[in-house]
């Protein structure tokens, strides 16, 4: 079996590392090459295969590995000319091992000839297509934005370009087969793209790597990437979602969901959301979970002073005039650390005709940092902020807070005490993780999360108290509520 790791390694060498990124230039290692083809089913005719964003040719090399029988016609698509130097002679070392093997290499941008290739309808009707696309912003005046959305396809990113002319090229039943990062399962610039996507598509499988470091690791990419298999025009059926922590994919688990968990009925956003497949709560709600913030009568906004633009009203020390401003340091492990005058940051803010409006009333908030970090053991991390923790009946909360409020004012006590408990534990951690692939913690996700009711929440802060509990405190209570819920 010819094995194309050696070649990827000698073309990395070669490649400039400033165009590298601007072209997106990861290429993907024979053990996840292979696994991506065992992805398809056995085929039964002859395979028009469409390999976008070649590179070296790993992925059509392991798709003549995995089906060495089958007859197979591949168009490799590499607009780098390092890249198409080995590409061509490995293409040609694979079909003279592999005689039903036959391809074309177009050493053309992938983006403008398909699409003007798909307006004049010239473009094949692909059986298969394997791809890992380059990752690169595309520019709001570029060229590639003008002409996908020529073809109707409206999005930011080189590989959700490449992914959606795909989708338009492939035959109906036309399997596809990509490893993209998670970033278009959630967030408002690949709505569109998630549209088109489950609009043309089934969603087959959704492969995850527990660990953002593991798919490209030759190359240092630290970005949480998926593999999924989508098939033109096929009914929805369930979807099987698998997880592994890095390349060793045998025996890796796996679980079929039906795709109301993977995408909720009437989310208009069209949220992806991947569960974990060892999670068997996530197939079904949670008893404690009655319904979205808003159902339970709660709000979220982020912090309403943006700093940078208040440079005149903040201050390092409270002075005559200035209330509390509060940033994401204030708080160290669970307790409030308020004034923090180490810290270069201020922490007062001039009550102004300009800065009034984004003050809030001094109230009983619960407060979630809106970027944790990667070494973090929970994405989501939450704190009470108690009426009486600060002085004065103003308090200016940074942007880089997120703050659960009620009508712009606090909640009672009780019911923050029971509402950062809630967050706080690993179960909703857990479900969080489904449909957040990213350490931002979005206001607009924990706007979609299933939370207990209020009195429910009141139940549980009464036990709780405003913390900080030690995690293993927070679990006990919250599977305790939870088998009273439960039988309820
Ligand atoms: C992420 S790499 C993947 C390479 C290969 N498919 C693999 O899996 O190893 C993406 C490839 O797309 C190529 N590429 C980037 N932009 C392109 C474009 N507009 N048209 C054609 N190829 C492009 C890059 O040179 C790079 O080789």
């Amino acid at each position: 079996m010819l094995s194309t790791d050696p070649i990827r390694h000698k073309a990395n060498q070669e490649l400039d590392s400033d165009r590298k990124a601007e072209w997106g230039q990861f290429m993907t290692p024979d053990a996840t090459a292979d696994f991506m083809a065992g992805l398809f089913d056995e085929p039964t005719d002859a395979v028009r295969l469409l390999d976008a964003g070649a590179g070296v040719g790993s992925l059509t090399a392991a798709f003549t590995r995995c089906f060495p029988a089958s007859s197979v016609t591949a168009e490799c698509w590499e607009a780098d000319p390092i890249m198409c130097g080995h590409l061509v002679p490995l293409l040609d070392a694979v079909a003279l091992r592999t005689p039903g093997f036959k391809f074309s290499v177009r050493k053309e941008d992938f983006i403008e000839a398909a699409a003007t290739e798909l307006i004049s309808r010239k473009m094949p009707r692909f059986t298969h297509a394997i791809q890992n696309p380059p990752y690169a912003k595309i520019k709001a005046q570029s060229k590639h934005r003008h002409i996908l959305r020529a073809v109707g396809v409206e999005t930011v990113n080189l590989y959700s370009g490449f992914l959606a002319l795909t989708i338009h090229a492939m035959a109906k039943g036309g399997q596809i087969v990509a490893i993209i990062p998670r970033s278009f399962c959630n967030g408002p610039y690949f709505k569109l793209f998630r549209a088109l996507l489950l609009r043309e598509c089934s969603l087959r499988r959704i492969h995850v790597f527990e660990s953002r470091n593991k798919a490209f690791k030759d190359d240092a990419v630290l970005q949480e990437n998926v593999i999924i298999r989508l098939d033109r025009g096929m009914p929805q059926g369930d979807v099987v979602v698998s997880s592994s922590a890095g390349l060793d994919f045998d025996g890796c688990p796996s679980r079929a969901f039906p795709f109301s968990c993977i995408v909720k009925p009437g989310d208009e956003d069209l949220f992806i959301h991947v569960p974990a497949p060892t999670d068997a709560a996530a197939l079904s709600f949670s008893p404690l979970c009655a319904g979205t913030l808003k159902d339970i009568g709660l709000e979220i906004c982020t912090g309403p002073v943006v700093d940078f633009r208040m440079t005149d009203d903040t201050r390092r020390e409270m002075e005559v005039g200035t209330v509390p401003l509060l940033y994401a340091h204030h708080f160290k492990k669970g307790v409030l650390s308020w004034p923090d005058l180490a810290h270069r940051k201020p922490n007062a803010i001039r009550v102004s005709a300009s800065s009034r409006r984004w003050l809030m009333p001094s109230g009983t908030y619960v407060l979630v940092k809106r970027f944790s970090s990667k070494e973090e053991r929970r994405r989501i991390t939450a704190y009470v902020l108690e009426s009486t923790d600060l002085p004065d009946d103003l308090v200016g909360i940074e942007n880089h807070w997120n703050v659960f409020h009620i009508g712009k004012h606090g909640l009672d006590f009780d019911l923050a005490c029971g509402l950062a408990a809630f967050l706080n534990s690993t179960a909703t951690d857990q479900v969080f993780r489904i449909f957040s692939g990213h350490t931002q913690v979005n206001a607009s996700d924990l706007r979609k999360m299933a939370f207990p009711t209020q009195e429910t929440l009141r139940a549980l802060g009464k036990k709780a108290g405003k913390g900080p509990l030690a995690q293993e405190a927070v679990d006990t209570l919250i599977s305790e509520m939870e088998i009273t819920c439960g039988n309820a």
